[in-house]
């Protein structure tokens, strides 16, 4: 059996198998946005269900559907075990689009934002999401990251993370300040940074867990192997993802109660060796 929790930043224990918040407001990117009642009935049963990792982020919404005002409308008054993981780094036009990178003054006016929407003294989790829509780039980012350490030395902030980063820039952000998270695209899989997360105890938290929705989730291999053990592709994807690491975690993102309720079961789907070996082929 795969360990259940994982202990973040050696202060907050979390099922490793969490929660994402992007697909609350929206299923596709160029799909509808969604009702806003949706979104809240699914996070309150998330958390009847034992999730107390969500992770989102300031950008996730569509219009006026805001990931984190869901949050706090579904869950407040927090209960003292739920961990919010949020993201700063990019910017977005007034239309949603991404437009470049905020610089460290930037930064600390979307924490306070983060803080705000949320309805929080200080936040769990904060990522650094470097770069744009394609993967680690290989620029500085120490600036930016001291802008969020001295906010953590302030006290607005518990642990810091980061995200689309390379290896290079993981070790920058280390020699600043601990770093207790790394948030890469899943098919950016590195394993060198994979095993130097699981060495020194930081979570590695894969995102599009379920090939973010573009790619199907049922290939031969994973039909297979749940077919055999009578479950869903997503439940062997979230099983499988969840046995490669003891620090890997998993936010598998949805604003579909059916799917979450799926995936979620996916906490008791103990894959075998033979399971695992046919789906590595
Ligand atoms: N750091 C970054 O740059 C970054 C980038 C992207 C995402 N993220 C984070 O990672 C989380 C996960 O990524 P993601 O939500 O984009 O992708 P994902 O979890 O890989 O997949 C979500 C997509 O799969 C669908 N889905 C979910 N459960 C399903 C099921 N059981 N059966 C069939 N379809 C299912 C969802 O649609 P429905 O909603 O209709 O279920 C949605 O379209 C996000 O929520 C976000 O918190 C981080």
């Amino acid at each position: 059996m795969t360990t259940k929790t994982f202990s973040l930043g050696g202060d907050l224990t979390i099922n490793r198998l969490g929660f994402g918040a992007m697909r609350l407001a929206m299923s596709t990117f160029d799909g509808p946005s969604r009702a806003p009642e949706s979104g809240i009935a699914v996070l309150r049963r998330a958390v009847e269900l034992g999730v107390n990792h969500i992770d989102t982020a300031g950008f996730y919404g569509r219009g006026a559907v805001r990931a984190n005002e869901l949050i706090r409308t579904a869950l407040t008054p927090y209960r003292t075990d739920l961990v919010i993981a949020t993201k700063v780094g990019p910017l977005l036009a007034a239309d949603g689009v991404p437009s470049g990178q905020a610089t460290p003054d930037q930064l600390r006016g979307l924490v306070e934002a983060d803080l705000r929407a949320l309805g929080l003294d200080r936040l769990d989790l904060v990522y650094l999401r470097v770069g744009g829509m394609t993967g680690p780039g290989g620029e500085s980012i120490a600036e930016r990251f001291e802008a969020l350490a001295e906010l953590r030395a302030r006290g607005l902030i518990r642990h810091l993370g980061v995200s689309n980063v390379d290896a290079a820039q993981f070790a920058e952000a280390r020699a600043i300040a601990p770093v207790t998270a790394v948030q890469n695209q899943r098919t950016d899989d590195d394993p060198g940074l994979l095993g130097e997360c699981e060495e020194a105890g930081i979570a590695y938290v894969p995102y599009f867990p379920l090939g973010g929705g573009g790619r199907p989730l049922d290939t031969e291999r994973v039909g297979k192997v749940a077919a055999r053990l009578g479950v869903t592709a997503a439940q062997v994807r979230l099983a499988a993802l969840l046995a490669t690491s003891p620090a890997v975690l998993a936010i598998p993102g949805t604003g579909a109660l059916d799917h979450l309720e799926e995936n979620l079961a996916a906490n008791d789907l103990g894959l075998s060796d033979e399971d695992l070996a046919d789906l590595r082929g």
